[in-house]
């Protein structure tokens, strides 16, 4: 079911084909292998939730096999420049603005306007990118809640039938994931300790905030702050909708709405997933501009990826001031 491939020529071109073609397969990096899929494909990377089993919509890091690749899809300011210039190709992610007109799917930026990207630095991942030639949103080749696989081996026990291909390149040197560094607000925010450390970060650019503050509570990237909340009130369960509501669809759209945007006619999850923050933001600009008052949304059933949609729904219906204070 799942190929496990050899890092040669043929190898390499069979697992760039693969993604190319919007299949998922593990591949490893200098970290941890990482699972993955065409950034530049919704459904490639809503398969990607799919196959880890997460209950939400984490931000996906993006992987290019250089800096000026990188640099096409996000806003990189000094800080960012200095730090691709030291520490990539490596264990370093960087959390940027979105460029405008970036191709990499809204679903790896979980909805929010920022994008992780990275330059690793192993032969083989740096070969696999730029055979493909898009850039692939990778986490820990993992089943959600797992610890990150560092061989083939690891990547094939948790994830074997579910994935297309393993690259299999060896034991990852590091072990351990990248750094996560924020810097697409002002000031550098450490998201993440990782493979680079911060006294290191903080020699190339000064003083780097820490996301962790001992007795307060906890931001996690899977928290609203980091998301795009619709300014649009949000209604669940929708079982009828009004002329004055833009309606989010599941399956056979309700009649009666001032806007409508299907999610999956054919109620298909990944094709949810995949279609699931476009739509959001395809509802609230029209339903601004039409003079609606709501987004009123069809129930999703609450499996697979339905779960990670309604998790994300919750949110976005959530009071905005409860969901911040939240911890993850
Ligand atoms: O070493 C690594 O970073 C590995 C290899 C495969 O590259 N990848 C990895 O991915 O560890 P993952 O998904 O397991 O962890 C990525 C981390 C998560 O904590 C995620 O929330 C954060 O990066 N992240 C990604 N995009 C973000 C964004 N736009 N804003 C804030 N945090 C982000
Ligand atoms: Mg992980």
């Amino acid at each position: 079911m799942t190929e496990l491939l050899t890092p040669d020529f043929a190898g390499i071109a069979r697992a760039a084909a693969l993604l190319r073609a919007g299949e998922l397969v593990g591949f490893g990096t200098e970290t941890v292998y990482g699972l993955g899929g065409d950034a530049t494909d919704a459904r490639a990377v809503a398969a990607i939730f799919a196959a880890k089993g997460r209950p939400h919509f984490n931000p996906l890091i993006a992987h290019y096999p250089d800096a000026g690749a990188a640099f096409a899809h996000v806003r990189a300011n000094d800080a960012a420049l200095r730090l691709a210039k030291k520490f990539w190709p490596g264990p370093l992610t960087l959390v940027l603005a979105r460029a405008e007109n970036c191709p990499v799917a809204l679903l790896a930026s979980a909805g929010g306007d920022t994008l992780a990207v990275r330059v690793p630095a192993h032969p083989v991942a740096l070969a696999l990118l730029r055979a493909v030639g898009r850039p692939v949103a990778a986490p820990s080749a993992n089943r959600s809640g797992q610890v990150s696989p560092t061989t083939a081996a690891h990547v094939m026990a948790g994830l074997e039938g579910r994935i297309a291909a393993v690259l299999d390149s060896g034991p990852c040197d590091v072990g351990v994931e990248s750094t996560v560094l924020d810097l697409s607000g002002d000031g550098a925010v450490l998201l993440r300790a990782g493979g680079v450390t911060l006294e290191a970060i903080e020699a190339e650019i000064g003083p780097v905030a820490r996301f962790r503050h001992v007795g307060g509570p906890l931001r996690s990237p899977g928290m609203l702050d980091s998301h795009y909340a619709p300014d649009l009130p949000v209604r669940l369960g929708a079982g009828t909708v009004a002329v004055d509501e833009a309606l989010l669809a599941f399956g056979r759209a309700l009649p009666g709405a001032g806007a409508v945007f299907e999610l999956s006619a054919d109620e298909n999850l990944t094709e949810a997933a995949a279609r699931l923050f476009a739509g959001l933001r395809w509802l609230d600009a029209e339903g601004r501009r039409r003079g609606l008052v709501r987004i009123a949304c069809m129930p999703v059933p609450e499996h697979g990826l339905g779960r990670a949609i309604n998790d994300r729904l919750r949110r976005a219906a959530a009071p905005r001031t409860a969901v911040k204070g939240e911890t993850p």
